[in-house]
């Protein structure tokens, strides 16, 4: 195989064998085919696109690049798992693990970092003083038999051909890729040996797949992929037209992902994670239906068994579970509503990269987190102000920066006179 044909068929709007996919896939993990190479391959992607045998090839390639777990083997139980396509304040994995690991279900998820404007589960759980997120595979296993939960970072040996993909992509504008999101997170699912899996694809302003009609392609790219393997998929499409709940900001998210899992959570978070727990928990070993599993997780932030498994799991990775431990800005500032009326948008990218800014986020792979700043959105799209109420706070590292994050997050508000259309977080379900 020589690299250059493989892009050049790509480019001229040709199709990839299995066979061929597998040698440039395996290849660029082997530093055989370059970074510059890769980089060439997915841009062809991006204007011709991937059919869904080669989406299927793609995704095979990847799992084949490293080891395979059997979590469900080792456990003797089904593996149930979530993933989201990434969003802003989007922290539903911290939330939703203690809920359903409460009810008797093991949750054991390997995250990752930021993306672009996107937060990453792992940054966050980092805020947390003391967190490893480094485990072993068998440590996590441990940890699922003894505790029910573990979220760790993903094992370098677990498709590495993703790790060295998705940091090329996101310096190479070939992150919103239909086909490359698809391969990357259910390879990921796939090779961590999960029997079914809940997939939040997240869409709009502050989501990769921009319009419904995407999100549904996106979503039924994955639910293939994971009928090829024998896997049970479902899409919980939700609103990403504006940040999910009120955090943006590592240990801000911490904070209210902990406040949800006791039940004093925002309305449009709270019922995020308690649909997707109860989903998780019907596609468990328990045998029970949806209506049961809604119960159930409702059950456990109300009696408290959930928090008390939040607290079981972040002992056990070495963290402080104490809200009172996590690390806070130095300075806070509040944005005002410039005028009276009602909120009809917020734009959740321009929160995004605002955090980003104020540091919450990288620039570059490299670049070290700010665990405590960030943005909390109190005003949501729907709601009534007063000039001069608070729609939101900035918790920064200085007066510059506070300054500069009033300003952005100023302009990502649209104060209008009519109320917007109204719709919940979620905006379908496909299986
Ligand atoms: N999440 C992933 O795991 N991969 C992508 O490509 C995009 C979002």
């Amino acid at each position: 195989m020589r690299a250059a044909d493989v892009i050049e068929r790509k480019r001229n709007g040709g199709e990839h064998t299995p066979e061929e996919l597998e040698e440039f896939v395996l290849g660029y993990v082997r530093d055989e085919v370059t970074d510059y190479q890769m980089a060439a391959w997915c841009m062809a992607v991006y204007f011709n696109g991937l059919s869904g045998a080669e989406t299927f090839a793609l995704t095979d390639a990847m799992i084949r690049s490293g080891d395979t777990l059997d979590v469900g083997g080792a456990l003797g139980r089904k593996v149930v798992d979530k993933h989201s396509t990434g969003g802003v304040g989007d922290k539903t994995s911290i939330a939703v693990g203690p809920i359903v690991a409460a009810c008797g279900v093991p949750l054991g998820k390997m995250s990752g970092r930021g993306l672009g404007h996107t937060g990453g589960t792992l940054d966050k759980l980092e805020s947390i003083p003391g967190f490893r997120v480094e485990l072993s595979t068998d440590e996590m296993i441990e940890q699922l038999r003894t505790v029910g939960m573990a979220i760790v970072g993903q094992s370098d040996r677990l498709v590495p051909a993703d790790k060295k993909l998705y940091a090329l992509r996101d310096v190479t504008a070939t992150v919103d890729i239909q086909p490359l999101i698809a391969s990357s997170i259910m390879s990921k699912k796939l090779a961590a040996g999960a029997d079914a899996i809940v997939l939040d694809v997240k869409v709009g302003d502050g989501a990769f797949m921009k319009s419904l009609d995407e999100a549904r392609s996106l979503a039924q790219e994955m639910i293939e992929l994971g009928r090829r393997a024998g896997r049970e998929v479902t899409c919980l499409l939700t609103d990403m037209d504006q940040p999910l709940g009120s955090a943006v900001g590592n240990a801000l998210e911490i904070r209210e992902a902990l406040d949800t899992v006791r039940g004093e959570g925002p309305a449009d978070f709270t019922e995020l994670v308690l649909d997707a727990s109860a989903r998780l928990l019907a596609y468990s070993d328990l045998d029970i239906d949806l209506t049961e599993g809604r119960h159930r997780a409702e059950a456990a932030v109300a009696d408290g068994s959930a928090v008390a498994m939040y607290d079981r799991w972040i002992r056990a990775q070495g963290g402080d579970p104490d809200p009172s431990a996590l690390p806070e800005a130095p300075v806070r500032v509040s944005v005002p509503a410039p005028r009276d009326g009602v909120v009809g948008r917020i734009g959740a990218l321009a929160v995004g990269v605002a955090a980003l800014e104020l540091g919450a986020g990288r620039r570059t792979k490299t670049d070290p987190i700010d665990h405590a700043v960030g943005i909390l959105c109190f005003a949501k799209r729907g709601d009534s102000v007063l000039a001069g109420d608070d729609l939101a706070e900035i918790h920064a590292r200085d007066e510059a920066s506070a300054a500069a994050g009033v300003q952005a997050v100023l302009d990502a508000y649209t104060i209008t006179d009519e109320p917007p259309p109204t719709h919940g977080i979620l905006l379908d379900v496909l299986s």
